[in-house]
């Protein structure tokens, strides 16, 4: 199978060349081909990393979801091989961190280069999916994603404009809604961090 005929189909049912009739190898309205195609090539590099019983699960997610899955890996250009989600969540609350003690110093400058830099947050090794819980990979579950990265890293880049231009209560409204957005995220995929079992209910 050549690399210019993988669609998004054929590249979640694993190497095989099943021919499910989706063809979903067009960019999204907005994204290059370039990163199109970089987002095809690095699912296709975590699907290869995933146990089959993840695997599966990500084979039966919805053509909207895997579309979005390859928009996301297409368009972070930083990438590990080797870090966890958790990792990268300690970076991304560092320029979180970043972000908000600049607006609050009127340092438009430091703000969005802390927010551009969130919003191109690393991605972990295997993706988003290896570290959701297995019982939510499914479409209804992660349907919630692209919300999720809207009010993130769309509202990152938002928040970096004003703070460029100098206007640093958009930038504060801004923060509010990416807020939203980390926070949302993890009462829907995270529940309490740190739990332990050796307590008694
Ligand atoms: C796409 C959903 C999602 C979004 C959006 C999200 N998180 Fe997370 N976050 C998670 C999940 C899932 C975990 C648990 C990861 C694990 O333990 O493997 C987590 C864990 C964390 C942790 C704990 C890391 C650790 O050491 O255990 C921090 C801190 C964190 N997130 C910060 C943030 C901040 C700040 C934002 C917003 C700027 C954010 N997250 C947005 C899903 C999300």
């Amino acid at each position: 199978m050549s690399q210019s005929k993988l669609n998004i189909s054929t590249l979640f049912a694993g190497l095989l060349a099943v021919s499910l009739s989706l063809n979903l190898s067009t960019a999204n309205a907005g994204e290059s081909k370039q990163d199109h195609k970089a987002g095809m090539q690095l699912v296709q590099k975590q699907m290869a990393l995933m146990t089959p019983e993840l695997q599966q699960k990500a084979k039966a997610l919805s053509p909207e979801i895997k579309q979005f899955l390859v928009h996301v890996a297409g368009k972070h250009s930083r990438k590990s091989e080797t870090l966890t989600l958790a990792q990268v969540m300690q970076e991304v609350l560092a320029d979180y961190q970043a972000m908000a003690s600049a607006i609050t110093m009127d340092n438009g400058e430091a703000a969005a280069e802390a927010a551009r830099r969130l919003a191109d947050h690393r991605l972990p090794r295997g993706g988003l999916l290896p570290y959701m819980p297995l019982n939510m990979v499914n479409t209804q579950d992660l349907s919630v994603l692209p919300a999720m990265e809207e009010a993130v890293e769309g509202g990152s880049l938002r928040l970096a404009e004003a703070a460029e231009k100098g206007d640093m209560i958009s930038a504060a409204e801004h923060l509010g809604a990416v807020t939203r957005g980390c926070v949302a995220c993890h009462q829907h995929f995270r529940g309490q961090p740190g739990t332990s079992n050796l307590l008694r209910k």
